[in-house]
């Protein structure tokens, strides 16, 4: 069977932003694996304004008449080739970055059936990020690994800027990519026989 192709998508655009750090660090661990093939996804390269498609993703998808805009397009090819992804999430204001849901609202199709883990970072490890994204993709039909990674921004990053992880994180982040690996495999499947 086909290995699962898995994007790391960052969730922050600002400069100077620790996100690039996190998803290199996931991404060099990520890319070990023999079992799937990881690409790191910069959402920055996409410049997406905030939201301007004059229909939702999911009405654009059910009356047929696609995206209007060449950013949408762009973007939206590159969702469509993953079968995972995982989210690279900071928390903003006890919630999820607003580049990260509007990247995330500009498509719906691109992202149904499919499989998504999270590594957040924070003061508390972005956890309340993680857990809005989770009720999210519920909506955009994304099944969400149990397993999280949560970065302190107190204790893995110094002067709150120098990403320097404890390797405490890595038995989660394996766990994540297993069980992120385990279902985007079955979700291929699943597209492939699906009714609806
Ligand atoms: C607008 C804003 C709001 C923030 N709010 C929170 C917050 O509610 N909880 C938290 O743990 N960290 C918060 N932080 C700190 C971020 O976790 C930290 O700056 C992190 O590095 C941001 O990710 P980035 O550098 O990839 O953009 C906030 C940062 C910004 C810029």
């Amino acid at each position: 069977m086909k290995h699962p192709k898995l994007a790391i998508v960052t969730g922050s655009t600002r400069p100077g932003r620790n996100a690039e750090a996190v998803a290199q660090w996931v991404a060099g661990i990520a890319k070990l694996r023999r079992d799937a093939q990881f690409e790191l996804i910069d959402i920055a390269d996409y410049n997406l304004p905030l939201l301007d498609e004059p229909l939702s993703a999911l009405a654009s998808a059910r009356m047929g008449t696609g995206y209007t805009k060449q950013h949408t397009k762009a973007w939206s090819q590159t969702i469509a080739r993953f079968d995972g992804y995982v989210l690279v999430t900071p928390e903003y204001n006890f919630g999820v970055p607003a580049a990260l849901k509007n990247a995330l609202d500009f498509l719906h199709p691109e992202w149904n059936n499919k499989a998504a883990g999270f590594v957040g970072y924070g003061t508390n490890g972005g956890a309340r990020a993680t857990a809005q994204l989770r009720q999210i993709m519920a909506e955009l039909q994304v099944a969400t690994t149990v397993p999280e990674v949560g970065l302190s921004l107190l204790e893995d990053f110094e002067n709150y800027t120098i990403f320097k992880p404890s390797d405490a994180h890595l038995p989660r982040l394996e766990a994540m990519l297993n069980q992120l690996i385990t279902w985007s495999r079955a979700f291929m499947h699943l597209r492939e026989v699906r009714h609806d």
